[in-house]
């Protein structure tokens, strides 16, 4: 007996010095998968499987099938901005369009003009509408409009426009943020972040292996003969993805007429795997999540999702008055475990 306890007390002891080590192992884990740091790893080894470098060439002239712009502020964009932003809004929202001007859009006349925030919107139904934001424009000049009915069905056709103006009408701009008008965006973090990037970049919140709703009554519901497979390719949330003009331009030429799929975010996906342009995880795009609602959480993430326009301002503020606040890099792990995952509304867009 005895010889067979020693061997197992070695055993034991041996282990313990190990258990730190594990402990140590695990923890990383954690870290790395909650963070999305892990995501944003793997997500580099997707670009093996991209078929057609088309990227290499530069993109040919565009000839999307979108109806004219009604509204078109050339002007914003006499001094390109670095970053342009494109904003999906809905008519209504005046009080979110309102809310992003005076907080994270307020940046459009900054010095270095890093970043500048346009709204994208369509037609409204009611003629007191449209008298409305034709007023809105004119006062603030960052809306485009092109010729179409402003509906959910019709997001697609929305961002497209958004996409296609930027590149023909604002051609200085390097990048495009696509987002809705109840996201909260770090443009100054965003931006710097930006500036070490390169090549055709397509970044944002990763969805992996999502299948297409066959429920005719879903908002995302998907008819075979628009999408046949299974699974769409791995695709960036439509909260907020970042396209290098460049990627933009090949991504747009893939665009063929309509019907097209009324998942705005997922068709671009799919043009983008066309365009053999392959996305990247961003760890700090939020996606559809809200975060918490810290100082700490606006200074690490570049995106937060499902603000009302009070939030919006406090964030802002938040942001503001923490210009100096060190936040350790552990608090994406807090920011992602405690964020709230909302459902995609129908924010921006009916
Ligand atoms: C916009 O579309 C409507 C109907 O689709 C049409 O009657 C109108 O002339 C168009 N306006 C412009 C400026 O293209
Ligand atoms: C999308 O826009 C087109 C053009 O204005 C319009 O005919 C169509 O009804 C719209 N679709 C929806 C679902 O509103």
């Amino acid at each position: 007996m005895l010889p067979f306890a020693a061997a197992r007390l070695r055993f034991l002891l041996i282990h313990r010095r190990r258990w730190p080590l594990i402990l140590l192992l695990v923890s990383l884990l954690f870290f790395f998968s909650i963070s999305g740091y892990l995501e944003e790893f793997l997500s580099g080894f997707l670009s093996i499987f991209s078929s057609t470098p088309s990227h290499v060439s530069s993109p040919r002239v565009l000839n999307v099938p979108i109806p004219p712009f009604l509204l078109s502020p050339v002007n914003a964009c006499s001094t390109p901005p670095f970053l342009l932003i494109l904003v999906t809004s809905a008519p209504s929202h005046r009080d979110r369009r309102d809310a992003i001007r005076q907080t994270w859009g307020s940046l459009a006349s900054s010095t270095d003009s890093a970043s500048l925030t346009l709204f994208v919107l369509a037609v409204p139904k009611s003629s007191e509408e449209k008298a409305a934001l034709m007023h809105e424009a004119v006062t603030h000049r960052d809306i485009i409009q092109a010729n179409f009915t402003d509906s959910y069905r019709n997001l697609t056709l929305k961002t497209i426009t958004g996409l296609t103006w930027a590149l023909e009408k604002c051609r200085g701009a390097q990048y495009l943020l696509k987002t809705d008008d109840d996201v909260f965006v770090n443009t100054m973090f965003l931006t710097q972040f930006l500036r070490k990037a390169n090549g055709p970049q397509y970044m944002g919140r990763l969805h992996w292996h999502v299948s297409p709703s066959r429920e005719p009554d879903n908002r995302h519901y998907v008819p075979q003969e628009i999408y046949g497979g299974n699974y769409f390719p791995p695709y960036c949330s439509g909260t907020g993805y970042i396209l290098s003009r460049e990627a933009a331009g090949h991504i747009l030429e893939q665009v063929r007429s309509g019907p097209w799929l009324a998942v705005e975010d997922v068709y671009v996906g799919i043009l983008a795997q066309a365009a053999g342009i392959a996305p990247r995880h961003v760890a700090r795009i939020a996606g559809s999540m809200a975060v918490p609602h810290s100082t700490c959480c606006y200074r690490t993430m570049f995106t937060s999702h499902g603000l009302t326009p009070k939030g919006m301002q406090e964030a802002w503020k938040m942001l503001k008055e923490a210009a100096n606040h060190w936040c350790p890099s552990v608090v994406l792990l807090y920011c992602k475990l405690f964020g709230q995952l909302l459902e995609k509304g129908e924010d921006g867009v009916h």
